[in-house]
């Protein structure tokens, strides 16, 4: 694979063309030790390095001017943290139970699409990097690799996250496909009526590798290919600009399995989801990549959290990359958080090795983070924490 410097890359990203990269060549999974990597952002610097700079900016792109991307970090990180003192945290205990399970932390991997871009074994490997971790995974119905491949190997929770295509028997049909293969929830995503507009993939005229396929939402006729902006034209089928919370209502009803929402910023909203049947919550402004200048996550976490009142787990996702963070979000009422990026960093870094160790670190990083706030258990984590403004 070629690797560019990334200063290189930052000059030349103007002018670079996405020429798709065969599916032998592109991967470079060699690092000394995964070990030598100490957070989120060496594992971040090592993938911008590693990737094709297309399917890197895919990854990272946001929307218009990224305001939100860069929102979503800095508002945890200005929360800050009012540490108890003098309590035992010799014995503490970070994991909670999540979709019927015993898991390592509250955390979960987020759904992102595309995972071949990054390793070719695609969300098989994020699935088994994800299970060694003990964490469990949300699978983006625009991977790369099926719902039963992924399921075969992965031993954590899976959850598959859904569009509610203008098709909907098609919808419907996917949604039994996740519950059959083992899936324990449905996540829809509700905030994507038209896809954002990303310009890192319009200058790219990013598209699907060639070799690659969205394997989940394959139809015959159908073009897999991308023009336009990232997820243009040939995925326009997979979402709808019509949808209303009755359609939320009916998938809900046509499956077993609890069907969760992501995508939710507001306590209205949230209450509506519930009264539609919505079992759990995201609060995710989608990374990023949908309506720029929408409110941090952190921001948007408390009113939510508010009106859902205990009724459903509430997590919260987008510019999570430290322990600590995933304590701010617990300390405002989130059950866990969910991290996207930074598991595709450590699958194009060391590919399912990387999945495991990014998400053991920021395990390890919550664990210190409860020690050092005072926190021995998940209930000790308390509003009281966060410093008030
Ligand atoms: C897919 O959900 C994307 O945001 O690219």
């Amino acid at each position: 694979m070629k690797c560019k410097p990334v200063s290189a890359f930052r000059v030349e990203f103007k002018f670079y063309r996405y020429a798709a990269p065969a599916l032998t060549d592109q991967y470079d999974h060699s690092v000394a030790n995964l070990d030598d990597l100490l957070n989120v952002e060496e594992f971040a610097a090592l993938a911008e390095a590693k990737l094709e700079p297309a399917a890197y900016d895919y990854y990272r792109n946001g929307s218009g001017d990224e305001i939100t991307v860069a929102e979503n970090i800095t508002a945890w990180r200005g929360l800050g943290l009012r540490p108890r003192v003098l309590v035992d945290v010799s014995q503490r205990n970070p994991t909670i139970d999540l979709f019927g399970q015993r898991v390592a932390a509250p955390l979960l991997v987020a759904p992102t699409a595309l995972h071949q871009m990054a390793d070719p074994e695609g969300e098989v490997a994020t699935g088994r990097g994800a299970s060694a971790a003990d964490i469990p995974l949300v699978l983006s119905s625009l991977s790369t690799r099926t719902i039963e491949d992924v399921a075969a190997v992965t031993t954590s929770p899976l959850v598959m996250q859904i569009y509610i295509a203008q098709d909907r028997d098609f919808t419907t049909d996917l949604a039994r496909r996740a519950q059959a293969a083992g899936c324990r929830a449905l996540m829809v995503t509700l905030d994507t009526p038209i896809w954002g507009t990303r310009e890192r993939d319009i200058r790219n005229k990013f598209h699907v590798p060639k070799g690659m396929k969205i394997a989940n939402l394959e139809r015959p006729g159908q073009p897999t290919g991308h023009r336009g902006s990232g997820l243009g034209e040939a995925l326009s089928w997979t979402i709808d600009p019509s949808l209303t919370w009755a359609d939320l209502e009916t998938l809900a009803r046509a499956v077993d399995i609890p069907v969760w929402v992501k995508g939710v910023l507001r306590a209205d909203d949230a209450v509506r989801a519930i009264d539609h049947g919505a079992a759990g919550i995201a609060v995710s402004n989608h990374g990023g990549r949908q309506l720029d200048g929408t409110i941090a996550t952190a921001r948007a976490l408390p009113e939510v959290v508010a009106a859902v009142n205990g009724q459903a787990p509430v997590v919260v996702d987008g510019g999570i990359r430290r322990g600590s963070d995933i304590l701010r979000a617990i300390a405002l009422g989130a059950t866990a958080v969910q991290v996207g990026r930074p598991v595709l960093w450590g699958l194009a870094a060391g590919g399912a090795a990387g999945v495991t160790r990014v998400l053991e670190l920021l395990i390890t990083e919550f664990s210190a983070a409860m020690a050092l706030a005072g926190c021995a258990h998940i209930d000790e984590i308390t509003p009281d924490l966060i410093a008030k403004v």
